[in-house]
């Protein structure tokens, strides 16, 4: 039974896969849920934001239970950047897991173990207790890196050096190795303010004291005041784990596997239902909180039937996240039957589904989306070489267009140019393919490749 709260790690922000759409901060709509040309990251698409807008307030009142969201349109239009905003406006600290349907079918694990440890995952508890902690802003953290022992080409940190001010006292500390390790794959950095768990050294990131920081992408909701007092206090610490976590956790054997992390087996049953049991009985005594997140499934026209069947039943369980679907896919057969339907979806399912649409962009808002990217990419671009990754996106598509930046910013900086240039764009447009040209080149060469 899991009594000891402190034997439980910390790894909620590890499911995070969400580079690509890291300016996205929320729907970008007004008071009366109207979309605006551009916010929060995102630009047009209006119709599909303002009916998530009317989702999300569903979901906040509670009307949602037994059903989910499937997102539809052509590749590029946004369908996992509107999963993201929908999930940021429910709230910061939720789970959002990303699962695509093709990682279901694994060596490892039965199908349905896949998806019920993503949708688990996708379930946080927020746990509070009384603990001694040091509470303050990171004003010092100097790592000591060493080789790693077994791969001397990768660095570890041995120790770290830390300092911690409230705003009336200033203290340092040694951390050992497993700790540093810890602070490094959290990304705290000098600046956050952070409260520790003394016993667990389990660290929990508050916010930014917003001292200092100038750049244009702070989010203001980040911003948290510099604890007062003492640098170490008994104080209620709140964490946030998952029903998965804890489930591993519950299911933990002492052996070898445990050394790595223990992941990626199958849990029994029991051990889901005792930590079930033990969070009901946490949260109504007033020790936890239940947070449900998002389950985000992508090419859920890999889903097969018994998949399907089985998503319907867990819409309809008490402790579900929210599932969103989403599909580039028109007419498809449903896996693992002669049935065609809308999506490859069996029409129960669809039933229980609110569906919004993604159309294409035009060109203007192809632009202003490749513009954000380069803002949130920290890269200079000159306004021509802009205007030819538009042309690009629109040709081809804006994901396409989207991954050049990278490449080609990296070129820039090897010929000494602080800005990207159309040229640029155009060693890279001929070094990487698009799916389309890639599809000719295969069927070009087909012969060939099969000799
Ligand atoms: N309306 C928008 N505003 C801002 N950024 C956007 C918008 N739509 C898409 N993007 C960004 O463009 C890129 C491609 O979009 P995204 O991956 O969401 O498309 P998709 O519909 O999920 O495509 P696929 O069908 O291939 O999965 C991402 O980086 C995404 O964040
Ligand atoms: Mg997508």
């Amino acid at each position: 039974m899991i009594e000891d709260i402190a034997e439980i790690q910390e790894v909620t922000r590890k499911f995070e896969r969400v580079g690509a759409h890291s300016h996205i901060r929320g729907l970008g709509l007004d008071e009366n849920l109207r979309a605006m040309d551009v916010a929060d990251g995102l630009v047009g698409q209006k119709k599909a934001r303002e009916a998530a807008g009317a989702i999300v307030r569903l979901i906040k009142s509670g009307k949602m239970g037994g059903r989910g969201i499937l997102i539809a349109g052509p590749p590029g239009t946004g369908k996992t950047a509107i999963a993201v905003a929908i999930s940021k406006e429910l709230g910061r600290d939720l789970p959002f897991v990303q699962l695509s349907a093709s990682e279901c079918y694994s060596a490892e694990m039965k199908k349905t173990e896949v998806l019920i440890q993503a949708m688990r995952k996708a379930i946080g508890v927020r746990l509070k207790s009384m603990r001694k902690v040091l509470e303050g802003e990171i004003v010092g953290l100097d790592y000591n890196m060493v080789p790693h022992p077994y791969n001397p080409s990768m660095k570890i940190p041995d120790s770290a050096t830390l300092t911690l001010a409230t705003k009336d006292e200033k203290k340092s500390y040694t951390l050992s190795g497993r700790v540093a390790m810890q602070f490094m794959q959290e990304g705290v950095q000098i600046g956050d303010v952070i409260m520790i768990d003394r016993e667990s050294a389990r660290v929990a990131r508050l916010g930014r004291s917003g001292r200092g920081d100038k750049s244009y992408d702070i989010d203001s909701r980040d911003i948290v005041p510099v604890p007062e007092g003492s640098v170490e206090k008994e104080k209620e610490f709140v964490y946030t784990v998952t029903l998965h976590d804890l489930d591993e956790a519950n299911a933990r054997r002492p052996g070898l596997l445990s050394l790595f992390g223990d992941t990626g087996r199958e849990i029994d049953n029991e051990v889901r239902q005792a930590v079930d049991d033990q969070v009901k009985e946490w949260v109504e005594n007033g020790r936890a909180e239940l947070l449900p997140g998002v389950l985000f499934v992508d090419e859920t026209h890999l889903l097969d039937i018994e998949l399907f069947s089985f998503m319907n039943r867990a819409m309809e369980s008490e402790l579900a996240p929210i599932i969103i679907l989403a599909s580039n896919r028109g007419f498809a057969r449903i896996r693992g039957t002669d049935i065609v339907s809308p999506h490859g979806i069996p029409l129960d399912l669809l039933d229980r589904l609110l569906i919004i649409t993604t159309e294409p962009y035009t060109k203007e808002e192809i632009k202003e989306i490749i513009r954000i990217r380069v803002r949130e990419s920290n890269i200079e671009i000159e306004d021509q070489a802009l205007d030819y990754l538009t042309e690009i996106g629109e040709k081809t598509s804006l994901r396409y267009a989207t991954q050049l930046l990278a490449p080609a910013s990296e070129i820039a900086s090897l010929n000494g140019n602080g800005k990207v240039t159309k040229s640029e764009i155009e060693r890279v447009e001929g070094l990487f393919v698009d799916v389309s040209q890639s599809s000719r080149l295969l069927k070009k060469w087909e012969q060939e490749f099969l000799q």
